[in-house]
């Protein structure tokens, strides 16, 4: 049974998500509320060798779907090994990304069929939902400026068409489900950024 709750951070590259995940931490802390903190892809030893597969920009003739499944399987892994027992302990529990990544970038970004992809995101998280979704939103341009000369992974080097239909699809995704998702303007002070962050947290615990 359910006892913790699990909060989910996602974005665009240089969206701010690791600042924020920071902060949020040391409020965690600073409340005496125990954490559990995973990223995506990766959070495991298995999970961390895919992401090396995943990122890797040699791995340039990697198919769509390949992908896909590689995201997937690191997801299980996770999930199963370390998110629901996290979760059954009743920590907060904090994801570097989640599932709504893999139909923000291999559904709305490869163009990858989104109702299959619904179905193995069901697979890959033994149907477990975030209790809240953070999207911090940044536009390309700003995105461009922070990424700067970062030695870019596999990823990260797609086209700018392809991160424009990302960040749509996590825009559009939030305006289907409001009650889950919670957008913030990624141009905010991180301070201010973080106070709204807690105000959230701090009611979803209050009311679990
Ligand atoms: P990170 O840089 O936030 O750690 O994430 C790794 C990259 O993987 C990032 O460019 C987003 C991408 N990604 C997907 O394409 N699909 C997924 O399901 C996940 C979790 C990440």
């Amino acid at each position: 049974m359910k006892k913790g709750i699990l909060i989910t951070f996602e974005g665009i590259d240089g969206s701010g998500k690791t600042t924020q995940i920071n902060a949020l931490i040391q409020r965690l802390q600073e409340a005496g509320m125990s954490y559990r903190l995973f990223r995506e892809p990766g959070g495991t030893e298995i999970g961390e060798k895919i992401r090396d597969i995943l990122l890797d920009k040699k791995n340039e003739n990697m198919l769509n779907v390949t992908e896909l499944l590689l995201y997937s399987a690191s997801r299980y892994q996770l999930t199963v090994s370390e998110i629901i027992p996290a979760l059954e302990a009743g920590n907060v529990v904090i994801c570097d990304r989640f599932y709504d990544s893999t139909t923000a970038y291999q559904g709305y970004g490869r163009g990858i069929d989104l109702e299959f992809i619904y179905r193995l995101n069901d697979i890959a998280t033994n149907s477990v939902t975030p209790d809240k979704t953070f999207i911090l939103d940044i536009d390309l341009e700003e995105r461009r400026k922070r990424l700067g000369k970062k030695n870019l992974d596999r990823l990260e080097r797609e086209t700018l068409e392809f991160h424009r239909k990302v960040r749509m699809g996590f825009l559009e995704m939030a305006e289907q489900n409001p009650e889950r998702f919670v957008v913030l303007d990624g141009n905010q002070a991180p301070d201010e950024l973080s106070k709204k962050i807690w105000n959230v947290i701090k009611i979803l615990k209050e009311i679990s």
